[in-house]
């Protein structure tokens, strides 16, 4: 095998997969087991030679890939694996770093280090909180937890109807009563509801079905009133911060006891990637710290894996520190802005038809609408169907809606005009 030669194909591969993917369906059509069914059972007994991988890459897997970084992809939250990105991963994995402890990759530490620190810096957070990159949010919101039952153990986690599901599974995992809160009009978790039992309190910035966001000030002084922990899942909406007219979504937040924020979500880091910052490193040390005898170290050094759940560790910091860099506050900020620019102009669209409504206040970059009389969930199996887009849906208030998340760096306004246009089209 020659590395240097089917790196270069691969990379090609890579280009103009990402060149010509606007052309592809967005979302794969194949049925369950139908990608399975075309591999061999068994793995091979001689080395094959790697074009073989990419061939099978083309003829076999494509068609059931489900496009996450083409531009009309506006399901979920819609994501951007950007070029720096996708090269710092290329590099990531040949310097297969384990950033367990510092002296396993003295600089895998101290650059996590600094690019949390960027990104407090980026979206206005207080730069003296301890900050490390996990693998998702619901890994972070785990740590977070836990890290909470150690102050307080046998309370309640308590959080908005509309927090994600990984909160859930996170108060499940560390054996903490889940409780839920009503949210009010505009999806915001309510304020006026007892928190005395709780060892934490989850406020969500940028809900998954709305965006809506949580009252955290309100939040912050019921937390500091009854002395229950206080976690912060902005994994979306964070981004927004980025800009300083989306700073209000993160208010009072710097007197949170953590906070989770998703790089992989919308800025323009591949999966996987997540930012758990709190300013009670103490408490997570305490829920994960641990020195077998083939871990310690000499050296007075920050040791990651006292702060998480895992002890192997990759090196995400290189990814991010590369989309930091070659993106730039003002790239970054382009980006956002552009994107809430689209979503607002669709907003209006849908507000000026008589035949649709809005069905969410739009604090970012997400619309949630509804066809009046048609079935919502129907017409967008129809609209998914035709390939040119993927949109998902949510229920608000028991109702189907349809979300229009915009997030993908390379989405036009010409893309966001066919969507609307494929969607009235599928309406019948
Ligand atoms: C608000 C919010 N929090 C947490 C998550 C879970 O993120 P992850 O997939 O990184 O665990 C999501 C996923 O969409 C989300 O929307």
């Amino acid at each position: 095998m020659s590395f240097r030669a089917d790196g270069q194909t691969a990379l090609d591969w890579a280009a103009s997969y990402l060149e010509g993917v606007r052309e592809r369906p967005v979302l794969s059509g194949v049925r369950p087991g139908d990608i399975r069914a075309l591999l061999p059972g068994s793995p091979p007994e001689q080395a094959e030679p790697f074009a073989a991988v990419l061939r099978d890459l083309d003829e076999l897997l494509l068609p059931g890939v489900t496009h996450w970084n083409h531009p009309r992809f506006f399901a979920y939250f819609a994501t951007t694996g950007s070029e720096p990105g996708i090269l710092a991963e290329l590099l990531t994995a040949a310097l297969n770093v384990n950033a367990m402890v510092w002296s396993t990759s003295p600089a895998a530490t101290e650059l996590e280090q600094l690019v949390v620190d960027w990104l407090a810096q980026l979206l206005g957070l207080p730069r003296d909180w301890h900050g490390h990159i996990e693998d998702t949010a619901s890994t972070s919101t785990i740590a977070a937890l836990a890290a909470a039952r150690t102050l307080r153990p046998g309370g309640a986690v308590y959080a908005s109807e509309h927090a994600n599901f990984s909160v859930e599974k996170a108060a499940n995992l560390v054996g903490l009563e889940y409780r839920t809160v009503p949210v009010d009009d505009e999806f915001r978790m309510r304020t006026d509801v007892d928190l005395s039992d709780a060892t934490a309190v989850v406020a969500t910035v940028g809900t998954t079905s709305t965006t809506s966001v949580d009252p955290v000030p309100a939040l912050v002084e019921a937390c500091e009133r009854g002395g229950a922990w206080l976690h912060v899942d902005a994994a979306y909406a964070g981004a927004a911060a980025v800009c300083p007219e989306h700073r209000w979504a993160l208010e009072g937040c710097d007197r949170a006891d953590s906070l989770v924020f998703n790089p992989h979500k919308w800025l323009f880091t591949p999966m996987d990637c997540s930012v758990l910052w709190s300013r009670k490193p103490e408490a997570l040390h305490a829920a994960f710290a641990a020195s077998p005898d083939y871990l310690r170290s000499e050296e007075d050094a920050l040791n990651l894996k006292d702060y998480g759940p895992a002890l192997g560790r990759r090196f995400r910091a290189l990814k991010l520190w590369a989309v930091l860099r070659c993106h730039g506050r003002g790239g970054l900020q382009a980006l956002v802005r552009g994107h809430v620019r689209l979503a607002a102009l669709f907003e209006t669209w849908v507000a000026s038809d008589p035949n649709w409504e809005l069905a969410a206040p739009r604090p970012f970059s997400t619309v949630c609408f509804r066809h009046r009389s048609a079935d919502n969930e129907e017409l967008v199996r129809r609209a998914n169907a035709t390939g040119e887009l993927f949109v998902a849906t949510t229920k608000l208030r028991d109702e189907p809606v349809i979300r229009l998340a915009i997030g993908n760096a390379q989405t036009t306004e010409d893309d966001v005009r066919r969507a609307w246009e494929v969607l009235r089209e599928s309406a019948g």
